[in-house]
């Protein structure tokens, strides 16, 4: 009986040592954390169009799933999402011919849903910072 008790309570202190440690390890990588949070801001704006795994719907929105286009060029990605895209780009060689809304969404979400959609389903990109979404604000 005591030994279970022993065996139990020791079990329960590696439990919560190793869930503080994730969640350390989480907090302590700001391109970890940031991924995190991002996930939620695709899921309320982004998901309805590029769908759950980010593949699309083909011939109507592009994927961002192995975007060739997508991971292309950081800047530009930043400054489409602000503002919206209209007219014709070409996708893993597919033309899409529509028209994505400007997404109102503040600094620090701009920055969150791009980490989030460049380093999720098979996409790895570098961090995206503040800076370069205010600089994309700015952009023509
Ligand atoms: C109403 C549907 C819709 C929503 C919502 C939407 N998009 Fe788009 N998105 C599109 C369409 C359509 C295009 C292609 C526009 C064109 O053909 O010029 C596009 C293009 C893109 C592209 C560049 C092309 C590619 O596939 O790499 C990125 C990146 C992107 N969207 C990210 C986002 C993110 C991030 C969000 C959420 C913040 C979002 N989109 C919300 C419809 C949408």
């Amino acid at each position: 009986m005591k030994k279970s008790l022993l065996f139990f309570g020791s079990l329960l202190i590696t439990t919560s040592l190793l869930v503080s440690f994730t969640d350390n390890a989480t907090s302590q990588d700001p391109l970890q954390a940031s991924i995190k949070r991002g996930k939620t801001v695709y899921e309320s704006n982004c998901l309805s169009c590029h769908m759950n795994q980010g593949e699309g719907i083909p011939s109507v929105f592009p994927p961002l799933a192995k975007s060739d286009y997508l991971m292309a060029d950081k800047n530009r990605a930043i400054k489409q999402v602000i503002k919206g895209l209209k007219g014709k780009i070409v996708v893993n060689g597919v033309t899409y011919d529509g028209e994505m809304p400007a997404n109102d969404l503040s600094d620090q979400q701009v920055v969150d849903v791009m980490n989030y959609i460049r380093n999720s389903w098979g996409n790895k990109g570098k961090i995206v910072t503040i800076e370069e979404v205010k600089a994309a604000r700015k952009m023509k």
